[in-house]
């Protein structure tokens, strides 16, 4: 369907030439009833005449659309509306655009310079738009556009007025987004690039011609329509091109310690961290950016006192602000935990993971009279999940940590033999690995649990700790159960299934008791509309659909799964659980049906049985020719790696595929430490990936295939970072040379 603007009434300012001329003809064409406002002015702001906005009206008019000309200054905003109100009843949109340049290097500006942009700008947008509120708040609609310029956000020789009206501009248009939301009154920013008589003083003659003001009116047209819900964006715009723009923020750094003050000392020592953007977040409401701040005033508080040359207390500021200590925490072991459990419990769970009698094939784990009354698998998380339930993670030095910022991020499971439907299950949990990912700490607790002395399923929880990286710490981990990302074909089979509304309220009957799951108002703390679904509830949902699936329901079929966890479910939603047969290994993703966001990612499950190759020979790469090329690139590696880290600082992964199937996978990691090699699953940042065929590596690492051409050709496939395949090229050329 077209985007249709009949019955809406549109005020362009500055509209008489340049880029406003042609978003009034364009609302216009569309349906529109426009006011082309024009003051008639010089590019100055000098001088005045109806001409400009007459011509256009006419030209609206000639072609049969709707259109007034008004020929007030922005600064008379009142005026401009009740041109709109007068001709049309209405105002709809409002397109702050009149503009004119008074350029003059910083310390030739006079007051009259400064004055002018500003009033006619900054002032002049702001009076229009205050004129229009009301009217747009009252019919809860309104659409709003402030035009910056790149001079404003990047700045630029000869434009301080400019450049500060023009950002004034968006910080203005900010808080009206934040203002205007409940009343669907949007505003949004551009920066525009094109050819007019604004820029025809800055730019050659052809690009002015070539960059044409028609190739912006477009956007300007989408971000008014009705059917546009961007609220507060702020987008660069101009021949035929849009991009968007978001504040990025470092992860910063501590500078200040316990009752003592804060010193320029400790702000230099931490300058490098301070200004390092690895793992930057993007703050993006007050709310936001308040909140990390505000929380370092607890974190500074609950630090010990630290004594020694500033230097020193700094770095142990920086690491005891986490409270993380790595070396003190791995290998520490929780109190052991007993869980004693009758088919009671493992009925309950599977109504908890939306078993119901509907599915005779169910009947089997929720009717303990059955003949085959079983346990159904991922069963295996409750018993040793009280280890983490009874707070046992604060009982461990070096890890002091705050609860309330503590995240399920991935979840592995193993099964040695079926679960019993009844009995005593002891688990033992130990801190197998602490890692420092910038933005949060990820804990990964190992825990076994036993039938009497019988190993019978072992887990891994991956726990990440918001706010608590940043202790120094190593990023990847080879203890780590890392993800696998699914085979690229549609999936083989899709299995959807919805959950009740009271799925999470059944769940946490199992034993996990967290509020965040069953209490509003605890989980609007959490910045949740609702109580959420249990990680692990969608967890089992998922592995039973691959059980059903693919293992005939037959719990002894069941050997390992592993999942992240992406994003929320809402009780009532439903899943849907897509999968990918590769030998014995189930890769499934989940999505929630109705949004189609990914909820599980990276997810498996190992199945026994079939007797094709086994999932560790999928990973391993054995019989390839690459796999030579990668031991020689190891070995360099340890001989070189603190250099090339220097030179190169990247991460490239390599997914070789052989027969069509992914058949290994590799990780050249010139950016930690002093590089390394990995094979298999990589856990941390990879800034670049490449997949290619077992033959084709060859051929280009032996010089025969031209990687571009490769590229090009669709040989070789690469995510992430493209332009680090140039640093690539180096190190395949210099280093792997056979
Ligand atoms: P333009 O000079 O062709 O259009 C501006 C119009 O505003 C003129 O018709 C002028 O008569 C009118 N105007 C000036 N003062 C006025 C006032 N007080 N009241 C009512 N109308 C008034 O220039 P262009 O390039 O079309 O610029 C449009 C907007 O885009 C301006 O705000 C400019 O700062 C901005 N911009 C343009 C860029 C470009 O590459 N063309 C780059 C960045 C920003």
């Amino acid at each position: 369907m077209s985007l249709s603007f009949e019955g809406r009434v549109v005020l362009v300012t500055g509209a008489g030439g340049g880029l406003g001329k042609e978003y009034a003809l364009a609302f216009a064409e569309r349906g529109a009833s426009v006011v082309v406002n024009d003051l008639g002015a010089d590019t100055k702001g000098g001088g005045k005449s109806s001409a400009a906005a007459d011509k256009v009206v006419e030209e609206i008019r000639a072609k049969g659309g709707k259109a007034v000309a008004n020929y007030d200054s922005v600064e008379d905003g009142e005026k401009l509306i009740q041109s709109a109100l007068d001709a049309f009843g209405r105002i709809d949109i409002v397109v702050n655009n009149a503009g004119i340049l008074r350029d003059r290097s910083f310390a030739r500006t006079s007051d009259l310079d400064w004055d002018l942009i500003h009033r006619v700008h900054l002032r002049g947008s702001f009076l229009v738009t205050r004129a229009a509120w009301n009217h747009m708040k009252n019919q809860k609609f309104g659409r709003i556009i402030m035009t910056t310029s790149a001079a404003g956000i990047y700045g630029n020789f000869g434009q301080a007025n400019y450049s500060a009206a023009k950002l004034g501009m968006l910080g203005l248009a900010n808080t009206l987004a934040v203002e205007g939301r409940k009343y669907n009154i949007h505003t949004n920013t551009i920066a525009p690039v094109a050819g007019s008589r604004l820029t025809e003083t800055v730019m050659p003659p052809d690009l002015v011609e070539s960059l044409k003001p028609e190739y912006v009116a477009p956007m300007v047209l989408w971000l008014c329509h009705e059917q546009c819900q961007e609220n507060g964006g702020l987008f660069e715009v101009g021949a035929g091109w849009i991009g968007k723009l978001r504040w990025e923020r470092s992860q910063g750094s501590i500078v200040r310690q316990k009752n003592q003050p804060t010193s320029p000392e400790a702000v230099r020592d931490q300058w490098d961290k301070i200004c390092d953007f690895t793992d930057a977040t993007k703050p993006s409401s007050v709310q936001e950016s308040l909140q990390s701040i505000v929380s370092v005033l607890s974190r500074v508080d609950s630090e010990e006192k630290v004594s020694g040359s500033p230097t020193a207390a700094a770095a142990a500021a920086a690491s005891s602000a986490s409270g993380i200590n790595p070396t003190e925490a791995v290998g520490q072991k929780l109190p052991p935990t007993t869980f004693n459990f009758t088919h009671t419990q493992c009925i309950l769970y599977a109504l908890g993971v939306g078993m119901s009698t509907k599915d005779p094939d169910h009947l089997r784990f929720l009717y303990e009279g059955h003949s085959d009354f079983s346990c159904l698998p991922t069963f295996g998380v409750i018993p040793s999940q009280a280890a983490m339930m009874d707070g046992g993670l604060g009982s461990i030095p070096g890890l002091n940590i705050d609860f309330t910022q503590v995240l399920h991020g991935e979840q592995y499971l193993e099964l040695y033999k079926p679960l019993p439907t009844s009995g005593k299950l002891t688990s033992e949990a130990t801190i197998a690995d602490v890692l420092d990912k910038g933005s949060g700490a990820v804990i990964l607790l190992d825990v076994n649990t036993y039938d009497g002395k019988e190993l019978i399923c072992y887990n891994q929880f991956s726990v990440f700790v918001v706010g608590a990286g940043g202790f120094g710490g190593k990023r990847s981990s080879e203890k780590a159960k890392a993800p696998v990302p699914p085979p690229k074909r549609a999936p083989d089979a899709v299995v959807i299934d919805s959950t009740t509304r009271d799925q999470a309220a059944l769940y946490r009957l199992s034993g996990d008791w967290n509020p965040l799951h069953i209490d509003p108002s605890f989980a609007a703390m959490g910045g949740f509309k609702s109580p959420i679904l249990h990680g692990l509830c969608s967890f089992g949902f998922a592995a039973r659909h691959v059980l059903k699936q693919y293992a005939d329901n037959d719990p002894s079929r069941f050997k390992a799964i592993k999942v992240r966890f992406v994003k929320p479910v809402m009780p009532g939603q439903s899943l849907q659980t897509e999968m990918w047969k590769e030998g014995n290994r189930i890769h499934i993703q989940c999505k929630v049906k109705e949004t189609d966001a990914v909820v599980l990612s990276g997810a498996y499950v190992d199945l026994h049985g079939a007797s094709e190759a086994s999932p560790e020979n999928l990973t391993q790469g054995g019989g390839l020719q690459s796999q030579l090329v990668f031991a020689e690139i190891g070995r360099r590696i340890k001989d070189l790696g603190a250099e090339l880290v220097k030179k190169v600082n990247a991460v490239f992964g390599w997914e070789i595929t052989k027969d069509g199937k992914n058949a290994a996978q590799w990780t050249i990691d010139l950016k930690n430490g002093s590089g390394a090699l990995h094979e298999g699953p990589f856990s941390g940042k990879v800034d670049v990936t490449f997949t290619v065929s077992d033959e084709d590596f060859m051929e280009v690492v032996q010089g025969k295939l031209n990687p571009q051409k490769a590229f090009f050709s669709g040989k070789l496939k690469v995510r992430g970072n493209i332009m680090l395949s140039q640093k690539l090229e180096v190190i395949l050329k210099d280093y792997a040379k056979l």
